[in-house]
């Protein structure tokens, strides 16, 4: 994810943000910057790449400054590149901007811009920043700053220099993270503890709708009404390596707490006026129309999530859905039609047999849309169309987040396809919109209760085998609540449909075996009662997954977990957010390695 540093005192600026956006790297980055003022002038280096580049950059320029800032970007508004790379500078090299976040509103500001005349030269949503700034210049740094970001929505840290006030750095924060480092004579900012640690270890935590103004030996912040915050010290007593892990033991627990923020930002910059946007999709209405049908291909977690998108997409778009493992996929020669659609799934972009797949259909005259979350990798440099989730970077090799906001997706393009379709009336589609911008304080709340899964995962952490049970998408969540289980703790577990227990696998239940059942689906509520009866019946210990207010599942668990309410097609975001932590709390306990297990990578860019 996008890095930010800064830093106003006496030495030399530059040499202090190289050290600050190193000890980001681990993040993942695909460019990196930095911008300073000398001699009154604005000096913006920047390169695609490592951090390392930046410095060839910087060795071949002399430079003087003891104030500036820098940052390193993970690609999401244009592909990684030079220029796309941040900081970004006003046309008139007056500002510098690195921000981190998403700017919902920046195609509508950039627009208006350019029809004042404002020339623009990247594709981010940043440069609207710098550009809005000369734009407003009043003069007054502070002034300036406090109206342009009246004009921003969406999430964002973002850290300003101005040409004309070289003794004055400005940081403002909304929904994204942002500290100010306080020195002795000196302070900084950054958006993660690691990048200022080795310099100073008292910090100002920012809240959010704040601005400070921050000088070498002074700092003034205001919330976004222009009154005076006063903020209490903060002293870190983390070392580095939970620092990069914001004080969390594992990056898949950090991960499955930033799941909120990645669903917020991958469904919200997608909804204008209770519309689903889907900016550079060239799919029109009446290529949503001719469809014939619809394939789905990815491996492991992404696969699952087509397993989810095949119930979401055939239910309220009717079209016609298969899924498939791109490794099946790409061998079993698929009866393709030109009408058809095939949606790669994707975290990495990089997956071996997914590309593959991509390469194989695209040979077949099929047109390829992908949902990626990595931007600007070569699944994404290959389709025809890309949805990106914004999910940021993912340390943890299990997925959780990036899983999370490609379920997002799903519900989004189904209700894009259903409404271009008219498969469902506007009514509905108000609804579900409505229940979408809700998900993520939804999941928070869940977040919140994860200790209520600890006893059980205390118990049965050491089960030689867990099932997992469901019906409908509930079975779609239970393969991935499975898949997830092995994965981190290595405990030998199976997803079941499960109508399908009495025609085989009931006879592996013994007394004592942990069953997970997920009865989160009204119409199927009362089949999988007696499902889960059948397996109680021969010893197996219930664990029940159901939606508050179903307390008749009470009768046949030992276990129960409520969440919250939500239409149908989206309960699988909810649902599995338990079963992360279950994975996590029974690896905890058997002392793995959580974000390495053995023999998996995060990438599998093999065959
Ligand atoms: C999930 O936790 C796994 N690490 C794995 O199944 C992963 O989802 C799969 O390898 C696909 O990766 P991709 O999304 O990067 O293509």
């Amino acid at each position: 994810m996008c890095g930010i540093v800064g830093y106003i005192g006496e030495k030399q600026a530059i040499p202090i943000m190289l050290c600050g956006l190193e000890k980001l790297e681990y993040r993942g980055y695909d460019s990196a910057g930095i911008a300073v003022i000398e001699n009154n002038k604005l000096k913006v280096f920047k390169t695609k790449g490592r951090i390392n580049n930046l410095k060839e950059l910087l060795n071949n320029n002399g430079y003087n400054s003891s104030m500036g800032i820098g940052h390193t970007r993970w690609a999401t508004h244009g592909k990684p590149s030079d220029i796309n790379a941040h900081p970004h500078s006003s046309n008139s090299n007056k500002f510098a901007v690195v921000h981190n976040g998403i700017i919902e509103n920046y195609l509508d500001l950039k627009e208006e811009l350019i029809k004042k005349g404002v020339k623009f030269i990247s594709e981010t949503d940043t440069e609207v920043i710098a550009q809005l700034l000369e734009y407003y210049d009043t003069g007054n740094f502070v002034d300036t700053v406090f109206s342009v970001v009246s004009k921003l929505q969406g999430a964002f840290s973002i850290g300003i220099i101005c040409k004309d006030n070289p003794d004055e750095l400005i940081a403002v924060k909304k929904d994204s993270p942002l500290i100010i480092g306080l020195g002795d004579g000196e302070n900084y900012i950054a958006s993660d503890i690691p990048a200022i640690l080795s310099k100073t270890r008292k910090i100002y935590r920012l809240d959010d709708e704040e601005i400070a103004v921050i000088k070498k030996d002074k700092i003034n912040i205001y919330n976004f009404n222009k009154e005076i915050v006063y903020k209490n010290v903060f002293t870190v007593d983390w070392d580095i390596t939970s620092a990069e892990k914001m004080g969390y033991e594992h990056f898949m627990m950090k991960e499955i707490m930033e799941q909120p923020k990645a669903v917020r930002d991958t469904i919200y910059p997608r909804i204008k006026n209770n519309k689903i946007i889907f900016d550079q999709l060239s799919l029109s209405e009446n290529d949503i129309k001719n469809l014939n049908r619809i394939y789905i291909v990815a491996c492991g977690s992404a696969y699952h999530v087509g397993c989810v998108a095949k119930y979401t997409i055939e239910k309220i778009a009717k079209i016609p859905v298969e899924v498939d493992f791109a490794s099946e996929f790409r061998y079993r020669k698929p009866l393709l039609n030109k009408n058809d659609l095939i949606i790669i799934i994707s975290q990495s972009g990089e997956t071996a047999d997914s590309l593959a797949a991509l390469r194989e259909s695209k040979k077949n005259g099929v047109k390829v849309l992908s949902i990626v979350n990595v931007v600007g990798s070569t699944i994404a440099n290959e389709s025809d169309n890309i949805i990106y989730t914004w999910a940021g970077p993912e340390i943890a090799v299990a997925t959780t987040k990036a899983y999370s906001a490609q379920l997002v997706v799903i519900y989004l393009l189904a209700l894009y396809m259903a409404d271009k379709l008219g498969t469902i009336s506007n009514d509905i589609y108000t609804d579900y919109i409505n229940e979408l911008l809700k998900l993520p304080d939804k999941i928070e709340s869940i977040l919140k209760r994860k200790d209520e899964l600890i006893d059980f995962c205390k118990i049965y952490f050491n089960s030689r085998d867990i099932f997992f049970i469901g019906r409908n998408v509930d079975y779609a969540v239970c393969l991935e609540g499975s898949l997830k289980l092995k994965e981190v703790s290595y405990a030998h577990s199976e997803a079941y449909a499960a109508g399908e227990l009495k025609h085989g696998p009931i006879s592996l239940i013994e007394n004592d075996v942990p069953v997970i059942a997920l009865a989160t689906q009204d119409d199927l509520f009362y089949k999988m009662l007696s499902n889960i009866k059948e397996v109680k019946a021969r010893g197996a210990a219930i664990f029940s997954i159901a939606v508050e207010g179903n307390t008749k599942i009470e009768q046949v668990s030992d276990y129960n977990f409520y969440i919250p309410t939500t239409c149908d097609i989206m309960l699988p975001s909810l649902s599995v957010i338990p079963l992360q932590f279950i994975s996590y709390y029974v690896a905890l306990y058997k002392n793995c390695d959580i974000d390495k297990p053995r023999n998996l990578a995060k990438s599998v860019t093999v065959e």
